[in-house]
């Protein structure tokens, strides 16, 4: 016979443990259990991603210029999204300085999120340029930092516009792209905020939830398709 209140207080052990577990990774590794286990125990980058062709959105600055830098250094193809083309130009060139890519490798495409009627034509010139897109890394965005008392709806408006509309207007036309090929992974940085609220950033955390839904990525994986969401606590 089963003594439920031995399973409870199991089934609450184990969750106490987990949650430990979780805080103490958070708190050391800057990164949550998931994204932790996958850099022991998952593929290594350097075996995984020479040669793919990665497109990384928001390019020009912060993160996904880091990110470029590193996919450049393991042999990475690479698509440059963002709005400053002269701060593209700036990143490709590194790129090519600290890898062995050359001019070709390296596609600059000037793309505003918020303008979703160019989004078909910027996923044809990647497609056109390489002939296929195996990654493409959803980092383009922005955050938020005043009173909700204090901001306009245009404000909030204007958010989930770039953050989250843009976001999965995009991977729309490269996920058909990725279904009909049967192969590929799509990156989508989210946030700490995008897993619990925040004050003085109301926009930025609905704009990431939104973006946390598992169900906007159902098609994807429904065929066989691998989707990752990274909340990236913080960065420094
Ligand atoms: N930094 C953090 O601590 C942190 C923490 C968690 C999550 N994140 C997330 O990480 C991502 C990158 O953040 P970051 O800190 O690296 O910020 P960042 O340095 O400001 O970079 C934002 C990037 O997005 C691009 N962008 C902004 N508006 C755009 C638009 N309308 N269309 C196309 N591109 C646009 C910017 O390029 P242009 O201005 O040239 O268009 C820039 O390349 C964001 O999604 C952010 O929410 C950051």
């Amino acid at each position: 016979m089963v003594c439920w209140g031995v399973v409870c207080a199991l089934a609450a052990a184990g969750l106490l443990i987990y949650l430990i577990v979780e805080l103490a990774i958070w708190l050391r590794a800057d990164s949550d259990l998931t994204v932790w286990a996958a850099e022991w125990w998952g593929k290594k980058p350097e075996k995984e991603l020479p040669g793919k062709v990665v497109w990384v959105t928001g390019a020009s600055s912060g993160i996904g210029e880091e990110m470029a830098y590193q996919l450049a250094k393991l042999g990475s193809p690479l698509a440059l999204s963002a709005r400053r083309e002269n701060e593209l130009e700036r990143v490709k060139k590194k790129c090519i300085e600290i890898s062995s890519l050359t001019d070709k490798d390296i596609l600059i495409v000037p793309l505003d999120l918020t303008d979703r009627s160019a989004h078909e034509a910027a996923t044809k010139t990647v497609l056109k340029h390489f002939g296929k897109i195996d990654v493409l890394v959803n980092n383009g965005g922005r955050s938020q930092r005043s009173l909700y008392v204090d901001t306009s709806i245009d404000v909030y408006k204007a958010i989930m516009e770039l953050n989250y509309i843009g976001t999965i207007s995009l991977t729309k036309y490269v996920l058909d792209h990725m279904i009909q090929r049967k192969q590929g992974k799509i990156v989508t940085i989210s946030s700490v905020m995008g897993i619990m609220g925040a004050p003085l950033a109301t926009g930025y955390c609905a704009s990431k939830h939104a973006l946390q839904v598992r169900v906007l990525f159902r098609s994807s994986t429904a065929h066989g398709l691998y989707r990752r969401l990274l909340p990236l606590p913080w960065t420094h």
